[in-house]
């Protein structure tokens, strides 16, 4: 006891035998006095105030700290996983124009440097290949402050458990209970506050509890309880410690102590002990657009009062647009879930951005089609919902996904479209396993697709709709291979659930444009961006950016502008074609798709422009060869 009290001492206490699974324990009363203790790697340091600095602000970044010998966590003879316990403190530090991104993770790997894992949303932990592969190993509580869509994020600011995979088997909003019978109190993880967090598994009871508390005292209510086995996620010895990253979106991630212990629970940190974090004060500019940004938000807020209040008086009593006869059909809900056998999870076609997506068939007529599963969170937004529900039921077009109807049971709420037998585009171009390829024909017509029916919602219907998620995933293909776009419409939608944040982003990293992690603001603009990336990645048959892939980040657009500075820009065309495609429309897809992806919103084509390229109807613009070169530049120095 007296040498573990003068290791307390000295800030670390450590009494290893590896073959000893009950006394493995780890004690950092901050990290000065660790350095030789922790391995770090990527853009982690120990600063000299003892505080791990696992990224600082600079986009594109990963950090990993992990302690430096492995640990027994599963008992030799049975292969069952040992009870573990932890807790950690730490901070996160958005960038005020960055706007904060991508989180941290407490995780236990089979390395310590994590070779090949990428940034961004993907953590530090895991890259686009092994995602979801059950031979990782890797086990993770994320602390994400980033919605991704692609891996089914619930927000921007949640606690999830990661088994293998960054599509998370359990997650919550960030948030604390103070008592056992309390309501969940919402702690925002990108505050800079200190923030301690508990991780304790039970491996008798195959139980995992992760706690969060901005207090020392660890709350009885745990954020996240999962009943897992993990013994099959881990390996016998393990690196256990901690990965951030940044990406367009970035923070600083800030680790004050660290507390582990297997077979028992780990000793607390006290908060007030730990060393704390100095901000640097915030510049004047800062403080001047946040001020001014404020004031902009009352005056809105002021003006919108009377302007609802007219509107709610103007309302009442009428009969709700949805419910005469044109627009969308309401169904009974009890048919839907007939429809569907009760959203058995082997009817299940995929996570849609806004939520699990079923197959079912119509009771009467047997009609294919599929189901949308939301969970609206809001009561009040529920009537603004239905009736942009309405407006999207009266979209029409060859090249969208029709809204056949809709059905609701309280927070339930269920939008019935056309099955679409082939699925979305993604799977085709990039899918495990390899679906059918797909022939320069049928590229080069679901690419004319796209482009018309995006310009219908720009321009050619009543009002403007924004799309805000065109990528690869959200492009289905019917049974002749015609593409009909999704999901559009609905994130402007789900926006009305909740509460001022009109300006966070959300969409898919690569797809998104530069101006939109600066003003949040979504526009046609953004959305041709979107789709130059698309067009990119239909005739090249890659991802819009495929991190560490080179060994440096292969960002697409760029690699095409530099094979087409080379003269040979057919080279980046998809080996899979096998060279049989029309080499005039392939060019003109691959400038175009270049034209649509530069970084002045309003030098993009717009979608009329478009088509008509497409289309043959005008001969593609010389685009200059130094476009391109400011292009890589601004970009290289963004990331
Ligand atoms: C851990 O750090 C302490 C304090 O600096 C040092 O005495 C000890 O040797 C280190 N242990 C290892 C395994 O490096
Ligand atoms: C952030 O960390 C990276 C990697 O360690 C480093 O190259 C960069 O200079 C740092 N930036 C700042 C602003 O400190
Ligand atoms: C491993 O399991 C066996 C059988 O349950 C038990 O006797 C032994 O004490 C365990 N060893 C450790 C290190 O937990
Ligand atoms: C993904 O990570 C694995 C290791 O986990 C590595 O072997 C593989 O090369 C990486 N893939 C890419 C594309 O970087
Ligand atoms: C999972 O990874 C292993 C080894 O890296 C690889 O052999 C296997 O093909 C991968 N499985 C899938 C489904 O990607
Ligand atoms: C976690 O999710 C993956 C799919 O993402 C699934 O294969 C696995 O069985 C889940 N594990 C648990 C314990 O729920
Ligand atoms: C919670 O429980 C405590 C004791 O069981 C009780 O005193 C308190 O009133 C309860 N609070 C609420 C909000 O129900
Ligand atoms: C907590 O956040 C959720 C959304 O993440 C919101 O619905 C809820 O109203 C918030 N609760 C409080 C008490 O602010
Ligand atoms: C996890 O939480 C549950 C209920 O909140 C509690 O019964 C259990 O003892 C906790 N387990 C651990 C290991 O903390």
């Amino acid at each position: 006891m007296a040498a573990k009290l003068i290791n307390l001492v000295w800030g670390f206490s450590f009494f290893v035998d590896p073959f000893l699974s009950q006394s493995q324990e780890l004690y950092f009363n901050g990290f000065q006095h660790s350095s030789n203790n922790i391995s770090l790697n990527g853009a982690a340091e120990i600063q000299s105030n003892g505080i791990l600095r696992l990224t600082n602000e600079t986009t594109g970044l990963l950090g990993h700290a992990f302690y430096l010998s492995p640990i027994r966590l599963k008992n030799s003879t049975t292969g069952k996983s040992l009870s573990f316990s932890t807790n950690f403190a730490f901070a996160i530090v958005p960038d005020f124009w960055k706007r904060g991104g991508h989180g941290f993770a407490f995780a236990m790997a089979p390395s310590k440097e994590l070779p090949g894992a990428l940034p961004c949303q993907y953590l530090g932990l895991l890259n686009a290949s092994d995602n979801e592969n059950f031979t990782d190993h890797v086990f993770a509580v994320e602390f994400d402050t980033f919605r991704d869509l692609e891996f089914d994020d619930i927000n921007d600011n949640h606690v999830g458990i990661d088994l293998n995979s960054l599509i998370s088997n359990a997650s919550v909003p960030a948030g604390y209970f103070t008592a056992a019978n309390s309501t969940l109190h919402n702690l925002s993880l990108q505050s800079g506050k200190t923030i301690l967090a508990w991780v304790d598994y039970d491996s008798v009871n195959n139980k995992l509890n992760v706690t969060i508390s901005p207090s020392s005292t660890k709350p009885r209510k745990s954020t996240l309880s999962f009943n897992v086995n993990l013994s099959p996620y881990l390996d016998e010895f393990m690196y256990v410690g901690f990965s951030a990253s940044t990406g367009w979106l970035a923070s600083s991630h800030y680790l004050m102590g660290w507390s582990f212990k297997v077979g028992d629970e780990a000793l607390s940190l006290d908060l007030s002990s730990l060393p704390s974090l100095r901000l640097p004060k915030k510049t004047n500019l800062s403080l001047i657009l946040g001020l001014s940004m404020a004031a902009t938000f009352v005056a809105i807020f002021v003006v919108s009062i009377p302007a609802y209040a007219i509107w709610k008086w103007k309302n009442r009593d009428v009969i709700e647009p949805w419910e005469l006869d044109i627009g969308p059909q309401r169904f009974p809900y009890g048919e839907l879930v007939k429809a569907t056998t009760g959203f058995r999870d082997e009817d299940l076609l995929g996570f849609g951005g806004s939520g699990r997506v079923y197959k079912g068939f119509l009771p009467k007529s047997n009609t294919p089609v599929a189901i949308k599963r939301i969970s609206h969170e809001s009561k009040q937004g529920l009537r603004e919902f239905m009736s942009e529900i309405a407006s999207i039921g009266r979209l029409r077009h060859r090249n969208l996904v029709q809204l056949l109807g809709w059905s609701r049971r309280q927070d339930d709420l269920l939008l019935v479209y056309d099955f679409m037998p082939n699925g979305s585009l993604d799977k085709y171009l990039f899918g495990e396993p390899k679906k059918m390829n797909l022939s320069w024909y049928r590229r080069f017509n679901i690419i004319k697709g796209v482009a018309s029916g995006l310009l219908y919602l720009h321009e050619e219907w009543e009002q403007t709709v924004i799309h805000r998620d065109i990528k690869a995933g959200n492009v289905l293909l019917d049974a002749d291979f015609n593409c009909r776009l999704g999901d559009f419409g609905l994130s402007k939608l789900l926006k009305h659930g909740s509460n001022l944040s009109t300006t966070r982003v959300v969409g898919t990293m690569g797809y998104l444009a530069p101006e939109l992690t600066k003003t949040g603001k979504p526009t046609t603009c953004a959305d041709v961006f979107a789709f130059g990336a698309l067009l990119l990645e239909v005739a090249c048959g890659r991802r819009p950016i495929e991190p560490k892939a080179m060994p440096e980040d292969m960002i697409l657009v760029d690699l095409v502008w530099d094979r087409w500075r080379e003269g040979a820009i057919l080279d980046v065309m998809d080996p899979k074609l096998m060279g049989e495609y029309d080499e005039m429309a392939a060019v003109v897809v691959l400038k175009l798709g270049l034209m649509c992806s530069v970084d002045a919103p309003l030098a993009r084509p717009t979608m009329r422009q478009v088509v008509r390229y497409l289309e043959g109807e005008m001969d593609l613009p010389e685009i200059s060869h130094t476009t391109g070169q400011i292009q890589c530049e601004e970009r290289q120095r963004r990331w």
